[in-house]
């Protein structure tokens, strides 16, 4: 075996002293890229293949690297890898083991590739799995919803704008709201998936090489559809990385919505759902409370993934090309995201599946308002062929007057109403009824009960 010169840095040759203790610590990435590797041994084994298929290496090298490489899969799988801050990052970490293992043919392993672009690939393969995973964590959730939503489609409740009663609306409809939320999210992730198709291998530093290597075969086997096209531009793109930030951070920030919606109908004042003692917490002085301490922990957490895009997007302002190490902070700020975001989604889910309404209170509350003053605006229009601005100011004159009597505008006298509107007769009374009201909104996209229904049935199908 050839010497082991493991003790000593790669560019010992030309760098004559050891780096200062203090840039050890803080310019080594181990403790976080370490996560990445799987991807860095697939990559390396492609590549090592693709250098004996274009006869770079020999087949006997290309066979004992693989060996090597299989063979530090599984010491680091098994726990039985001493990672080491000296060796930087997970890419030497790797290389040094393999020279430890196989001696001097390590070496060729590194022909026609850097660090810059094996780095960007083993991230761009974890991203795609990562998407992938969230794609099906979304599709759950969704499911939950559509579930929860098949059985409220005739729960009456309160639309709010500005927190002030509205129109009445079905809370299966509501609930439809966040599916249209979550599978845009879903569709912003997918969306990725075309740039992070695109494979970085064999670009090498920043120039692409003068070996005669095969990166159509790599995209290949490692899973991409085709190389990048342009060398500089690939070792300096970090594009993909602050699209999987802003898709997360959008996807937060619908769960801080939906929660901080939960919050407020949990509260005492609204008490519109129910949830479960296990989605509860309770209050080490105040032995009544049940709080919505995980709603809480989901609308909060959006803060640190938007901090990350903007670490992100300020670390790339500015930069010159192509590879600095500025870029090394890409990959704690996608690995902090993943993992806030992968919890919250799970953690959403969880709420959803111990969340009740209570359809009394909904109803209750919904009765409140006046929150049929448009049905009865519209009303007037369909039936006397008035303007709808006619239509609206005999409406307020009418909530007007509900207001001084102390009144719903379905508790109001038959001649009240015809104080309004001399010539409305007794079957106006209907538009005062609030599933009737919640029912009349046929148009695409509205409440009524047939079109939430039909919506549900759409999304079943295709989720
Ligand atoms: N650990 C480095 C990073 O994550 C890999 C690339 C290093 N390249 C270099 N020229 N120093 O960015």
């Amino acid at each position: 075996m050839a010497k082991n010169k493991n003790n000593q840095a790669i560019w010992s040759m030309r760098i004559k002293k050891n780096v200062s203790k203090l840039f050890e610590e803080v310019g080594s990435s181990i403790d976080i890229d370490k996560k990445l590797y799987k991807e860095d041994l697939r990559g390396s084994k492609v590549h090592v293949e693709m250098l004996f298929k274009q006869k770079i290496i020999s087949f006997k090298i290309k066979n004992k690297i693989i060996y090597g490489l299989d063979k530090i899969e599984k010491e680091i799988s098994k726990k039985n890898f001493k990672f080491s801050k000296k060796d930087e990052d997970i890419h030497m970490n790797i290389e040094k083991r393999l020279l430890e293992i196989i001696g001097e043919d390590a070496g060729y392993v590194h022909t026609a590739r850097s660090r810059n672009d094996q780095v960007i690939t083993d991230l761009k393969i974890w991203l795609k799995k990562d998407t992938l995973n969230i794609e099906k964590k979304l599709n759950k959730i969704i499911k939950t919803t559509l579930q929860l939503s098949e059985k409220n489609i005739k729960t009456i409740m309160p639309g709010f704008t500005h927190l002030k009663n509205a129109q009445a609306l079905s809370f299966g409809h509501y609930l439809m709201a966040y599916v249209e939320m979550l599978n845009r999210d879903k569709k912003r992730f997918l969306n990725n998936l075309e740039n992070l198709n695109e494979n970085p291998l064999g670009v090498s530093a920043l120039t692409g090489t003068s070996f005669n290597i095969d990166r159509n075969y790599t995209s290949k086997k490692l899973g991409f559809k085709h190389p990048t096209n342009n060398s500089v531009d690939t070792v300096s793109d970090r594009d993909f990385v602050l699209d999987y930030l802003y898709c997360s951070s959008v996807c937060l920030m619908h769960i801080s919505r939906i929660a901080e919606e939960l919050i407020i109908w949990y509260s005492d004042a609204f008490k519109l759902i129910q949830l479960d003692d296990k989605v509860l917490t309770g209050s080490s002085i105040m032995p009544q409370k049940k709080n919505p301490d995980i709603l809480e922990y989901l609308r909060g957490k959006c803060g640190s993934v938007y901090g990350n895009l903007f670490s992100m997007l300020t670390i790339m302002k500015g930069l010159p090309l192509s590879y600095f190490k500025d870029l090394q902070d890409d990959k704690i700020l996608i690995f902090t995201t993943s993992e806030i975001l992968n919890n919250c989604l799970e953690l959403l889910d969880e709420i959803l599946k111990n969340l009740r309404p209570d359809k009394k209170r909904m109803l209750a509350l919904a009765k409140k308002g006046y929150i049929s003053a448009t049905d009865f605006a519209d009303y007037l229009v369909k039936n006397f062929s008035l303007s709808f601005r006619e239509a609206y100011k005999k409406t307020s004159a009418l909530v007007n007057l509900a207001e001084k009597k102390g009144k719903r505008l379905d508790e109001l006298d038959f001649k009240d109403l015809k104080k309004i509107e001399p010539r409305i007769n007794k079957d106006v009374t209907k538009v005062f009824n609030l599933e009737n009201s919640v029912n009349s909104k046929k148009s695409y996209g509205g409440t009524s009960f047939e079109n939430v229904k039909k919506m549900i049935s759409k999304y079943k199908k295709i989720i």
